[in-house]
């Protein structure tokens, strides 16, 4: 019986793998201990929630697992991303000039978005730390819409609510493109009155998008909402916890984590690791609990896309990890011990392997790309 999910964090339980086969009865008598209910995997596709304390009840879970192997599926993947790129960029300068948009390309460009997610969630988590600072608004509103949708997959939703979401998500900051350059791309911090322009972005898109009867019409709650917080603190409305939808609470998340972990014009963006403890911080407050734990779980400390610096001084890009070993992952090795270009060679540190010297490899820390002169961006085809 494979224990796929717990009802509380894993950190919080004395299980050490997230995910295990129960193998005695001292499994067992620990999951009574800490845990009301667990996810059980029954097949492919789907999960059971099961009481240890009484007897299953049956609920359709969509199972969290890669369909493809990573490296093939990166290329793939960034070609989807590229094209998403292109037609956001023509949406946002569309609404820029006030001119109309096409809808149709827009829900093709989610669509497609979705497939591949379901398909490897991991290629598109590193496919969104591909940022270009020229780019950020068009980057940003895909990265946004892309975690929303990897999130929304986490969570358990169909594949009509992640369209219907990842719709939603990219066009939450669509109200922007009416704000002047000047206040957007301000090299600094914004005055009061700057900074009251910049927030009516949520109130420019509600209008925007009230008229047209063509987009989901949750895309409008979305956009005037994404800033509003759960103890009432947020704007343009101050509307508390009930009054803010799933799919709001989950735009949240990912837009704090896309924005705190990219860089500026105005300052560098803090690591996934840093992104991850703030959200966590003012999870209940400002961003939805159960959501924000999951987003943690999902990004895990070693995302997709960074690199990773062994204890011997080699350095990888994590790809991905295997079921139960998100902290030990698949990485390519670029760099060996004195940083120098070394046959590419991935290595997954689930398995234990050992390096040239006949030691263990061991993870020591995470960098964003560009450190060690490494650009990620130079390894998708
Ligand atoms: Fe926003």
């Amino acid at each position: 019986m494979f224990v796929a999910e717990l009802d509380c964090p894993w950190s919080e339980s004395p299980f050490l793998l997230q995910g295990f086969t129960i193998a005695a009865n001292s499994d067992l008598e620990m999951l009574y201990d800490c845990c009301k209910f667990v996810f059980i995997e029954v097949s492919e596709e789907e999960w059971v929630e099961y009481n240890p304390h009484s007897q299953a009840k049956k609920v359709k879970r969509i199972r969290f697992t890669e369909k493809q192997n990573m490296a093939s599926e990166l290329s793939d993947a960034n070609r989807t991303y590229q094209a998403a790129k292109t037609h956001i960029k023509l949406l946002l300068s569309s609404v820029q000039l006030g001119q109309t948009f096409s809808t149709v390309e827009i829900q093709g460009v989610v669509n497609e978005c979705v497939n591949k997610v379901m398909l490897n969630p991991n290629a598109i988590l590193w496919l969104t730390r591909l940022k270009n600072s020229d780019d950020y608004t068009a980057e940003h509103s895909i990265n946004v819409s892309l975690l929303a949708i990897a999130l929304g997959r986490y969570l358990g939703m169909d594949t009509w609510e992640l369209e219907n979401l990842g719709i939603c998500a990219l066009l939450h900051d669509v109200g922007k493109m009416s704000v002047a350059d000047g206040i957007l791309n301000k090299p600094g911090p914004l005055s009061p009155k700057e900074f009251s322009e910049m927030a009516r972005h949520t109130v420019y898109a509600k209008k925007l998008l009230m008229e047209r009867s063509d987009i989901y019409p949750g895309a409008v709650d979305v956009a005037y909402s994404h800033h509003e917080r759960l103890d009432g603190r947020g704007y343009p409305r101050g509307i508390e916890g009930s009054k803010i939808s799933m799919f709001t609470r989950i735009v949240t998340i990912v837009d704090a984590y896309d924005a705190m972990t990219s860089d500026r014009c105005y300052r560098k963006g803090i690591s996934s690791l840093d992104a991850l403890r703030i959200i966590n911080k003012h999870k209940g407050t400002q961003f939805d609990a159960d959501a924000a734990q999951k987003f943690i779980a999902m990004i895990g400390l070693y995302p997709p896309g960074f690199l990773l610096e062994m204890k011997n001084g080699e350095v990888g890009i994590i790809l991905s990890h295997d079921k139960g070993y998100q902290l030990r992952p698949k990485v390519i090795m670029v760099l060996d011990k004195n940083k120098q270009p070394q046959p590419e060679a991935i290595i997954n540190l689930s398995q234990y392997p050992n390096d040239i010297d006949g030691n263990e490899y061991e993870a020591k820390a995470v960098f964003k790309s560009g450190a060690f002169g490494i650009n990620v961006r130079d390894y998708i085809n």
